[in-house]
């Protein structure tokens, strides 16, 4: 009797070892050891929930709209231009990205308008992100030009200032894409750049 005892206690480890096949959760990495010792199946959800994310956007010429619309395709969501969109609503989603052109070093006069509707504070815990669309420097061709924009920057930075002034948690650097001339077309591979960052987001 106790001879079967240590045999069978020797055969603890092999034991285990057959429950840790037997119950190891199929297609999930997670084991659990009291799954193993208690055999009760564990419901496991390898679907993350994706974050309520929303791309808005102001543009002029249609530069703008494109890099968001391409970011949008990457994160699974939709663009929407800052005319159809509510401000007071903005704070319902995790995420949000908001890309402007830059007119005068800042964002636009429209979208600094609808930066002010948004209520005090309702971005709190809403992460964010923002681009601009700029003119490439080098298509101008203009010292005084250059010289003002290495000083006065572009629209990306005072957009996250005033996002971060309602609550708002800024979650990368700002990121500028660049267009040829005024009107655009968007310079070569910034398509591409918008898909990159806009991966990393949801890293
Ligand atoms: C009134 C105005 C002011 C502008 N000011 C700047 C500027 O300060 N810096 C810059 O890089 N580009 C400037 N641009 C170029 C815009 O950034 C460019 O037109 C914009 O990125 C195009 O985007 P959209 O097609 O979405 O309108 C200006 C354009 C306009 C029309």
């Amino acid at each position: 009797m106790r001879l079967l005892s240590l045999q069978s206690m020797s055969l603890l480890p092999e034991l285990y070892g057959l429950f840790h096949r037997v119950y190891r959760l199929k297609n999930c990495n997670i084991h659990s050891k009291a799954v193993e010792f208690s055999m009760k199946p564990l419901k496991c959800n390898n679907q993350i929930k994706p974050m309520k994310t929303l791309v808005v956007y102001d543009s002029v010429y249609g530069n703008t709209r494109k890099i968001a619309e391409k970011i949008a395709q990457t994160l699974k969501t939709q663009a929407q231009n800052i005319k159809e969109t509510e401000p007071q609503f903005l704070g319902e989603n995790e995420l949000i990205i908001i890309g402007t052109p830059t007119h005068a070093f800042n964002p636009t006069p429209e979208m600094k308008n609808f930066i002010k509707k948004i209520p005090e504070r309702s971005l709190e815990n809403t992460k964010f992100a923002t681009f601009d669309t700029r003119s490439d420097i080098k298509t101008i061709n203009s010292p005084i030009l250059t010289f003002a924009a290495k000083i006065f920057g572009y629209a990306a930075k005072p957009l996250a200032r005033m996002l971060i002034r309602k609550g708002g948690v800024l979650i990368t650097e700002p990121i500028g894409f660049f267009v040829m001339g005024t009107e655009g077309p968007l310079k070569e591979n910034e398509l591409v750049k918008a898909e990159k960052w806009a991966q990393k987001l949801n890293e």
